[in-house]
């Protein structure tokens, strides 16, 4: 069990109980699991509601878009996220003349992947980002529009054995989550 941290203030179980794990059990998610991960994305505000989230998603199935969207991932992150029975690619999309709201479109994503988490909490799930992967490869073979930006990789699924990962990766997700002293957070 991966011990917690010590939280200055009493914030929600639900935000307290959130980490990115990198073992994951080969339980896998049912369509309907997914598409209320994907529904709770779906409500995030965003700037005058252009909501510019976009998925692409897959389960670990050996299918062709499966293989496609692992490709995608850095060796280092293949190398756990691999097992996870879920991977979702997050895109923004930023339309010609989409004006001022483009600017905001990866905060709004933002939000909705936040949405995303959140929900995935309730229903014990965890959710792994990825910034590791190439967006060129992405936009290769996946044939997406010039206007979509491939933004994030999420692995998702249910926390498995962490005796199966690399030692440097056994490491990591042993190790207590830490953050930065809030007073070096808050300016004024
Ligand atoms: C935008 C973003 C990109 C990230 N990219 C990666 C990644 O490519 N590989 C990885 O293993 N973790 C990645 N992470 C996970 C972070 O390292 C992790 O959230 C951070 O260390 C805090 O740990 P916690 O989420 O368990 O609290 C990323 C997280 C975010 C938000």
């Amino acid at each position: 069990m991966k011990q917690r941290p010590i939280y200055d203030y009493p914030i929600d179980e639900i935000i307290q109980k959130r980490w990115s794990p990198r073992a994951y059990a080969p339980t896998p998610l049912s369509d309907e699991q997914v598409l209320t991960l994907l529904e709770a994305a779906r409500w995030a505000a965003s700037c005058m509601n252009t909501q510019p989230w976009r998925f692409i998603w897959a389960h670990n199935d050996g299918s062709e878009k499966y293989q496609k969207l692992l490709s995608c991932l850095v060796e280092g992150n293949q190398a756990w996220a691999k097992q996870a029975p879920v991977l979702i690619m997050a895109l923004a999309n930023l339309p010609k003349g989409g004006g001022f709201c483009n600017q905001w479109a990866a905060y709004d994503l933002g939000l909705a992947i936040g949405n995303l988490t959140t929900q995935a909490s309730l229903m014990d799930l965890y959710v792994h980002n990825m910034a590791g992967f190439s967006e060129e490869k992405v936009r290769e073979l996946f044939e997406i529009d010039a206007q979509l930006k491939p933004v994030i990789m999420l692995t998702v699924g249910h926390p498995g054995d962490a005796s199966l990962l690399s030692d440097f990766n056994q490491q990591r997700e042993l190790k207590v989550q830490e953050r930065k002293p809030l007073e070096e957070l808050i300016l004024f």
